[in-house]
C-alpha cells in the first residue's frame, strides 16, 4: 500500500526464494508449454519437454513447501510493522481486512478515491493469492492426466473420463495457462501500481521506509 515501510519482516528471505523459484517455473512452463502446444521453431521439443518435466516436479514441491512454511515461519502481519507472528495468519480472515472486500474493488473500479488500509495483505490480494493454491494443483492434475507415465493411472484416468477424453483434458491444461498468464499481469501491475518498493522486497530483498 502507498507510503507503507517494505521491511523484511513481512517478507522473510525463505518466502524471497519461494516467490523466484515460483516465478521461473511458471516462466519455463509457460514458454515450453506454448512450445509443445505450438513449435514455433524446429528442434527444440525434447528440451521444450524435458524442461517441462523438470519445472513441474520443481514447482509443486515449492508450493508445498510453501504451505508448511506459513504454519512454522513467522512474518509480520500488519503493514509496516516489524512484529512478527505465524505467517498463516496472514491468510486468514483479520480483523483489519473487515468489511473491506466491496470497498477495495470500488477503489479499483475507480468508484472510491483513497485506497484501502488493510492488515499485511487486503482481502482482495488474499483471494487472489490463495486461489493460486487450488489452481496449481489442477494444473498439475490435468498435467499428469496427460504425462504418458502417469496417465493411466486411475486417479488421473478417472478425470479423464470424466472431461471426456485426454484431448479434453490437454485443453484445460492449457486454457489453465492463460488463467495464470492474466493473473500474473494483473498481479505485477497491481503490487506496483504506487511505487516498485515491494518488488525491491519481495526480489531483492531491500528494504525501503515508505
Ligand atoms: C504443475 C504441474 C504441471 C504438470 C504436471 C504439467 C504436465 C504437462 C504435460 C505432461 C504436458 C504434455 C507434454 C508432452 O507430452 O509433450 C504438458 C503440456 C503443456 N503444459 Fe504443462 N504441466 C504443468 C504445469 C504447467 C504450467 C504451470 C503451465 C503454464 C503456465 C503449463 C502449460 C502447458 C502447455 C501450454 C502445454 C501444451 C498443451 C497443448 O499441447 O496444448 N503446464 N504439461
Ligand atoms: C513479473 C512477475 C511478478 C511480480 C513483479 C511480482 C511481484 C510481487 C510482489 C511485489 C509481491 C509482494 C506483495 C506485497 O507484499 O504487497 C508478490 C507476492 C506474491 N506473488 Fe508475485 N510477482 C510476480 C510473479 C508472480 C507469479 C507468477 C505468481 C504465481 C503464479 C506470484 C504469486 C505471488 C504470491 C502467492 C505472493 C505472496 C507471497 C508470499 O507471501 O509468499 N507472483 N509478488
Amino acid at each position: 500500500m502507498a507510503g507503507q515501510p517494505h521491511y523484511r519482516e513481512a517478507h522473510p528471505l525463505v518466502f524471497v526464494m519461494t516467490h523466484w523459484v515460483n516465478l521461473i517455473c511458471m516462466i519455463m512452463l509457460a514458454f515450453s508449454g506454448f512450445y509443445i502446444h505450438f513449435p514455433f521453431f524446429p528442434g527444440f521439443m525434447g528440451v521444450a519437454r524435458g524442461m517441462h518435466f523438470f519445472a513441474m516436479y520443481v514447482i509443486i514441491i515449492n508450493l508445498t513447501f510453501r504451505i508448511v512454511a506459513a504454519f512454522t515461519v513467522k512474518t509480520a502481519t500488519d503493514l509496516g510493522s516489524r512484529e512478527v507472528d505465524t505467517d498463516i495468519k496472514n491468510w486468514l480472515p483479520q480483523e483489519k481486512n473487515k468489511h473491506q472486500f466491496f470497498e477495495t474493488v470500488k477503489y479499483y473500479l475507480f468508484l472510491r478515491k483513497e485506497g484501502v488500509i488493510s492488515a499485511k495483505y487486503g482481502s482482495l490480494q488474499k483471494m487472489a493469492y490463495l486461489a493460486t493454491i487450488p489452481l496449481t494443483y489442477l494444473q498439475a492434475y490435468t498435467g499428469f492426466a496427460i504425462y504418458g507415465p502417469t496417465m493411466k493411472g486411475g486417479f488421473f484416468a478417472a478425470g479423464t473420463t470424466l472431461v471426456g477424453g485426454p484431448m479434453n483434458m490437454r485443453i484445460i491444461h492449457y486454457f489453465i495457462m492463460w488463467v495464470f498468464i492474466v493473473f500474473t499481469m494483473i498481479h505485477a501491475y497491481l503490487a506496483n501500481i504506487y511505487n516498485f518498493n515491494p518488488s525491491k522486497i519481495i526480489f531483492a530483498w531491500k528494504e525501503t521506509d515508505h
